[in-house]
């Protein structure tokens, strides 16, 4: 489904989240992830790679070693146009887009920038990871156990260690601004998806509301990440609660 609207994917968020997108992925990275030089980063449903580019300007800036940031997603479309914005970024060489699926890191695949898919390899190896991203992305993820799992399985036991979870939620509340929010995601979103994809990509905006009001609520889905073996430690909420970033360690 991605691979189809790919193409408006960037512009459209901005238009969604009234331009805010980048600066919740960007919190995201700096007061969640808290990077460290050494660290290597999993950006899962990386996407168009905004995160993993995010990520990988800092930890540049930091005077990390290469291939300090692998970005997964199973979408050829979305990782092709991240690939050609890595390479703008001038991020080679620390950012790498793999083809591959969060509930299953055992084998992931090359993709180019032309969108030329390689061979399966190796994928992130257990205890192999001292952060872990994902943002806007867990929703979308059939078996979320499956995938909570395998963040545990990658990640290595210490203090440090992080997963950051942004993700959408239908906001609570019944304060004005609450239902305003509320009507936004179920009546603006999927109409701003319609239209920005001249009516091509209405059926995928309706999924993105239809994925929203399946989501569970924040204090759920941290109740979840703590059955998994990674609690939470705080939850941040944006936008009235539209959007929340999740910080969870590992059970040490
Ligand atoms: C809304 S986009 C988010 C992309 C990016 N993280 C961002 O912040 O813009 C959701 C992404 O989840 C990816 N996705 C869907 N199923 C997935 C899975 N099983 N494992 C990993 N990523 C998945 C899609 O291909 C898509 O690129």
């Amino acid at each position: 489904m991605f691979d189809r609207i790919a193409f408006v994917y960037d512009s459209t968020n901005k238009w969604m989240s009234l331009g805010l997108d980048q600066h919740w992925r960007s919190t995201m990275v700096k007061d969640c992830l808290q990077l460290q030089a050494e660290d290597k980063v999993l950006d899962l449903a990386t996407g168009t790679a905004d995160v993993g580019i995010l990520v990988g300007q800092q930890l540049r800036s930091l005077g990390s070693a290469s291939d300090a940031v692998l970005g997964v997603d199973p979408s050829s479309e979305m990782l092709r146009r991240g690939v050609a914005k890595v390479e703008t970024s001038g991020l080679q060489g620390t950012v790498r887009l793999v083809k591959g699926d969060a509930q299953d890191l055992t084998s992931v695949q090359g993709i180019d920038a032309a969108g030329t898919v390689a061979d399966p390899s190796a994928g992130a190896a257990t205890g192999s990871i001292d952060k872990i991203s994902m943002s806007f992305g867990i929703r979308n993820v059939p078996n979320r156990q499956k995938a909570l799992a395998e963040m545990r399985r990658v990640l290595r036991k210490k203090d440090s260690s992080r997963v950051c979870i942004l993700e959408l939620s239908l906001p609570g509340g019944e304060t004005f601004l609450s239902k305003v929010a509320r009507g936004f995601i179920t009546h603006v979103v999927p109409m701003i998806g319609f239209v920005a994809t001249l009516g091509q990509g209405g059926e995928e905006y309706e999924y993105l509301e239809r994925s929203i009001l399946r989501f569970p609520q924040p204090r759920d889905f941290a109740a979840e990440l703590g059955r998994a073996g990674l609690p939470v430690d705080t939850i941040t909420s944006f936008a009235y609660g539209a959007v929340n970033l999740y910080m969870a360690k590992p059970a040490l």
